[in-house]
């Protein structure tokens, strides 16, 4: 099938994907209050069917759930995408720096090659599949130099488990020791129209040593849908519960925002989340957006996103309406 859906290489790996991809946290259930297996299957075969070729998930996303639903859905259809996951998030050991307790079970954030060598084996397993096209730093462990966990990933990369390297949650002085070392390709980074902070500290750096940047909760996690109204509840574990970003006054800020965009959704025939995606992958160094989608519904409109090009102008419009109306919404 052709699409003509935006696609961009990954650093200077030579890997090239889409530059909307679909992010497994939601599916993994655990600080979302729950997962449906067969819709989140159906959610991953929905994003490939309309062109997504980028999917990323990470063990601690439910503690292996994602990453298994991740593996039964692309039995057959593994050549078909550029696959990520990460390390360092680790509940094997004790080692490294605690992190969190998950019901009693302690998570320490931990990047020593001996966990690197055991995590990979556990996420090939769980996947289903030989190989990692990309494969993350999922938080730094101040406890392990970089040239160590680095030296371990290229190890793994000499071994054809992994094809790139990425680092995810980092400060400005991780980034240059990764950038330093050299290998890195990527880097994972919160970003979105909600939280642009990326953009005047971590980008400049990737743009001029051509590290790529996904963004992730590029809908600020579901906030910038345009489908979060003030009657939305949010059940269990669903981390949006007890969060000031989902205030009902935030809400009504991000409805403002949405009045200011559907202008432009109009004119594009498209949705107010689609504008929000395709806003972000025509953000300066942003190279992938990462999204989240639970049903084939919300994958298919975040995918198609990807068709979309917005003009400067347009860009320009909508970056001053989020600047007017998306103050202080973590406060
Ligand atoms: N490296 C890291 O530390 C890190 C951290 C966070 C995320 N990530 C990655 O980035 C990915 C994306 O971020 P995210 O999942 O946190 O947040 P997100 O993409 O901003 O939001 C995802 C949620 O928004 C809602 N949503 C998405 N598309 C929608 C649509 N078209 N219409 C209506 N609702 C929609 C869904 O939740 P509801 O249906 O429940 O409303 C969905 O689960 C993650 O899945 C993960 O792969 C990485």
């Amino acid at each position: 099938m052709s699409h003509d859906v935006l696609t961009r290489q990954i650093g200077s790996s030579g890997i090239t994907a889409s530059a909307v991809g679909l992010g497994t946290w939601a599916i993994g259930g655990w600080m979302w209050g729950g997962t449906d297996e067969a819709n989140s299957i159906a959610a991953i075969h929905a994003s490939i069917d309309e062109g997504i070729s980028l999917i990323d998930t990470a063990p601690a996303y439910g503690f292996g759930v994602a990453e298994e639903i991740v593996g039964k859905a692309l039995k057959g259809r593994r050549d078909q995408v550029v696959l990520a996951t990460k390390c360092g998030l680790v509940w094997h050991t004790r080692k490294g720096n605690h992190f969190f307790d998950h019901d009693g079970m302690p998570v320490h954030r931990y990047l020593g090659g001996d966990a690197i060598v055991y995590e990979v084996e556990q996420s090939l397993r769980r996947l289903g599949t030989d190989y990692i096209d990309h494969y993350i730093t999922h938080w730094q462990d101040p406890t392990t130099p970089i040239a160590e966990t680095m030296e371990a990933l290229l190890k793994l990369k000499d071994q054809g488990k992994i094809r790139s390297i990425g680092a995810s949650n980092v400060s400005s002085t991780e980034l240059d020791a990764y950038i330093t070392g050299g290998g890195l390709d990527a880097i994972q980074e919160e970003f979105s129209m909600v939280k642009p902070d990326i953009g005047a500290t971590l980008v400049p750096v990737c743009q001029r040593a051509g590290v790529s940047i996904l963004s992730y909760s590029s809908l600020a996690l579901g906030l910038l849908s345009g489908r979060i109204g003030p009657d939305r509840v949010f059940e269990g574990d669903d981390q949006r519960k007890d969060s000031p970003r989902f205030s009902i006054a935030n809400r009504q800020k991000v409805a403002r925002l949405m009045d200011a965009i559907r202008p432009v959704a109009a004119d594009r025939n498209a949705s107010e989340a689609q504008i929000v995606v395709a806003w972000t992958i025509q953000q300066p160094g942003i190279t992938f957006a990462l999204c989240g989608a639970r049903n084939p519904q919300q994958a298919r409109e975040n995918a198609r996103a990807g068709r979309i090009r917005l003009t400067p102008e347009e860009i320009e419009q909508i970056s001053e309406a989020a600047a007017q109306h998306l103050i202080d919404l973590d406060a």
